[in-house]
């Protein structure tokens, strides 16, 4: 497991990064908390201390024996800072090392990710614009804010995203450090990406739908990645089991109906589409105005109709140069199967991607890992494994790779 230095900075979200420690300590990471001295007047040294299980400084005076401004930095997987303020991405921006967690950033040679929180006005400022690119030009990963509320009555973007999504983005930076590169950073800035994710509800009566596994994780995965990565990002969510990630527009919707509509509306203006939500194949004919009763009756049968295939509806209508995705889930005895399957499946659909996982045994569904092969229209299939989040990092390489060099069948 990773050494992990968490950074927190002056802001009111420090109270959010209590969770985080707790985030990272679950799957076994070690955690040392670097509060700035402002930090410590949001949260306290006592705070920080129990949440981590180790001593926790501020300032590089303390325990110099040890020289920790510059063993911390050195041994550490990775850097994460969270919240930065505007004022902690000036300090990093210009080198400054006037406070413990500053050394360190100088210090560190690991993957440093950064998570700005502070008032709109504030992120959106030019001096802050120019840190930010600064920083992400040296290989700095600094994720965008979320939007929504702030302290007090505004709201815009400058929220600290959830611990949840900060826990996602640590561990595929950890996994994935080439993320923090300056070449690797950024590299879908400029593109419109919209993915579907979750699973459709297709109502019976009033009170009850026909439904599925899915929880959206595979596609609030490729959302978070895009969108790290630089994309603009829209999720349309059906049912899921988790939040969307920050920074991402939210289009939510129920039936595989609604689905299709909301992607119908938005693929003609994307760079990519991203079938990766679990759209119920049958839904009813008529769903019942008042709820069904069973007194009096032994069964129900139900008169279902085929839904709206939206992947190949969407394939059939393609813009020029748009890459469409598309995902199965099939039940393969072999991993040559599983190619055989997709691939038909690519074709049958209009797909330019295909990412084919097995489901044998109810394997994937709700998982937080999945293995899949990614297979592209002239047959070449990349094998990727391990958690959802990694994973869709390796289907957002196959995309720009498509983007920029499509294969012909
Ligand atoms: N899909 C879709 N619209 C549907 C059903 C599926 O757009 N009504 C999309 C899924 O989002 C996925 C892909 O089609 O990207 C393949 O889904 P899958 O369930 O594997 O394929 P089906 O078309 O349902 O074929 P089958 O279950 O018969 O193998």
């Amino acid at each position: 497991m990773a050494r992990v230095i968490l950074g927190v900075a002056g802001g009111i979200a420090a109270y959010k990064a209590c969770e985080v420690i707790r985030r990272l300590r679950d799957p076994g990471h070690d955690v040392r908390v670097v509060p700035t001295a402002n930090a410590l007047q949001f949260v306290g040294v006592t705070t920080w201390e129990a949440l981590s299980g180790h001593p926790v400084a501020t300032d590089v005076w303390t325990g110099a024996a040890e020289v920790p401004h510059v063993r911390l930095g050195q041994q550490a997987d990775l850097v994460l800072v969270a919240p930065a303020t505007a004022d902690l991405l000036a300090r990093a921006a210009g080198g400054r090392a006037d406070d413990l967690l500053t050394n360190i950033l100088l210090t560190a040679r690991c993957p440093v990710v950064m998570f700005p929180a502070m008032h709109t006005e504030m992120w959106l400022h030019e001096a802050t614009r120019a840190n930010v690119a600064t920083l992400r030009g040296r290989g700095v990963v600094v994720a965008d804010p979320d939007s929504g509320r702030l302290t007090g009555a505004d709201s815009g973007p400058g929220r600290l995203p959830d611990p949840g999504d900060i826990r996602a983005v640590a561990e595929a930076v950890l996994e994935l450090p080439a993320l923090a590169g300056p070449a690797a950073a950024r590299d879908l800035t400029g593109l419109r990406v919209v993915v579907s994710a979750g699973g459709t509800q297709e109502a019976l009566d009033p009170v009850r739908f026909l439904g599925n596994h899915s929880s959206g994780l595979m596609g609030i995965g490729i959302a978070r990645a895009a969108r790290l990565r630089g994309a603009d990002v829209t999720l349309v969510a059906a049912r899921m089991d988790h939040e969307p990630p920050a920074g991402v527009e939210v289009r939510r919707v129920v039936s595989t109906g609604d689905l299709a509509r909301a992607m119908l509306e938005l693929a003609p203006s994307a760079d990519v589409v991203v079938m990766a939500a679990a759209p119920a194949d049958f839904t009813t004919a008529a769903p019942a105005d008042h709820k069904i009763k069973k007194d009096g009756q032994a069964g129900l049968t139900l008169d279902l109709v085929q839904t709206t295939d939206v992947l190949a509806t969407l394939a059939g209508s393609k813009p020029a140069g748009q890459t469409l995705v598309g995902f199965a889930a099939e039940t393969a005895d072999s991993r040559a199967e599983l190619v055989e399957l997709g691939t038909a499946k690519l074709r049958r659909k209009g797909a330019d991607l295909l990412v084919c996982n097995d489901v044998s045994g109810g394997k994937v569904f709700g998982d937080a890992d999945t293995a899949a092969v990614i297979i592209d229209r002239a047959g070449l299939v990349t094998e990727c494994a391990g958690r959802k989040d990694v994973v869709a990092h390796a289907i957002c390489d196959a995309v720009l790779a498509q983007h920029t060099h499509p294969a012909t069948p």
